[in-house]
């Protein structure tokens, strides 16, 4: 049986970080109410010539470096974004050339903040059925740019990054045990007024703002994610005490604690990132996990669960053995 196997990781974020109390200086808002509302304190903003493409290149090139695999062996880039460098082509393929990678398969995958546990399901099935042998799997976002800075209640939430893993079919015999275990996805298109931009190419023929009613988002969210994850754990023949990490979507500290303690996880357990980085949208998920491999806390052969909650609404959680 053919596993996806997690081979490396990476990440990018633009050089300038923003402080909540930098932020205050322009907006009506305060460190104090977004720390304690959000748990966040700092966000990158992406400046010129940083855009999606740019900054899921430089995750690639890391993810790749960590993984000690050339470029050219990847045949396949799948990108999670809801904030494309172009509308047309994909920034998929813009990673492709930039990466320098003269034939593979590359598109985008659109499911705003899940969009990267939608990019690892598809890859998987494509890794797992033959299609493809080693991915670039990346969420990359540069939010900031659809945000209406005049909306104090959605734009001290979101910042901009990128984070890449590489996957790589192994036979289950020779990869011990290790690749993805289960995937599992939802989608429910009745809640998109809660969480949308009032703008798109066929509609309004202009980019448009986020807008968000977070007080109900934030409700469905804890929900949501508490059974998707029992939903992939009980489909990988776990329980929740077998496993050793939670990277979840960085989307607010207090719906990660919320959603850790109604399925009986410790904290400790949990990787939190949101305080550094805000809320990545795609991004969020690889960007955690990269922190959590390099700076030593995630090991081989360790059961690590991510899962994300996003606009539409959308959500998912893949189980992987590390
Ligand atoms: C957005 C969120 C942080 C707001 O927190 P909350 O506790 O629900 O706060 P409310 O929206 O009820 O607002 C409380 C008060 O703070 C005020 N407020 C909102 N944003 C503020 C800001 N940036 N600074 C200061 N005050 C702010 C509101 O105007 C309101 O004032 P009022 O009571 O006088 O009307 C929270 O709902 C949330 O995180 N939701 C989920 C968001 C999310 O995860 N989205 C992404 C999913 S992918």
């Amino acid at each position: 049986m053919i596993r996806s196997v997690v081979m490396g990781t990476g990440s990018a974020l633009p050089a300038r970080r923003v402080s909540n109390a930098e932020l205050a200086e322009t907006v009506d808002t305060s460190d104090e109410w977004i720390v304690e509302r959000t748990g966040i304190r700092f966000r990158h903003i992406a400046g010129e010539g940083e855009t999606t493409a740019t900054l899921a290149a430089d995750a690639c090139k890391a993810a790749l470096a960590a993984a000690g695999i050339d470029a050219q062996s990847i045949d396949l880039i799948v990108l999670a974004t809801a904030t494309p460098d172009q509308t047309f082509p994909s920034s998929a393929t813009k990673v492709q050339a930039m990466l320098g990678i003269d034939d593979c398969v590359a598109f985008d995958v659109a499911a705003v903040c899940s969009g990267f546990l939608y990019a690892v399901q598809v890859v998987d099935s494509m890794i797992r059925s033959g299609v493809a042998k080693r991915a670039l799997v990346i969420g990359a976002e540069t939010f900031s740019r659809i945000l209406d800075w005049e909306d104090r209640t959605t734009c001290v939430l979101f910042g901009d990054g990128a984070g890449a893993i590489v996957l790589e079919a192994q036979d289950t015999a020779d990869a011990d045990g290790r690749g993805i275990l289960t995937t599992k996805l939802h989608a429910d298109g009745r809640h998109n007024e809660l969480l949308y931009v009032d703008g798109g190419v066929s509609t309004t023929g202009t980019v448009g703002k986020l807008r968000m009613k977070g007080r109900e988002v934030f409700r469905h969210a804890v929900t949501n994610l508490a059974s998707v994850m029992t939903e992939s754990l009980a489909m990988a023949g776990l329980g929740a005490d077998q496993v050793d990490w939670v990277v979840p979507h960085q989307a607010n500290a207090r719906i990660l604690d919320a959603t850790a303690r109604k399925l009986g996880l410790a904290p400790a357990k949990v990787v939190v990132t949101v305080d550094q980085h805000a809320n990545t949208s795609a991004a969020s998920v690889p960007l955690a996990l990269d922190v959590a491999v390099r700076d030593g806390r995630i090991q081989q052969g360790q059961i690590v669960i991510l899962e994300a909650m996003g606009g539409g609404f959308t959500w998912g959680a893949a189980v992987i053995r590390f």
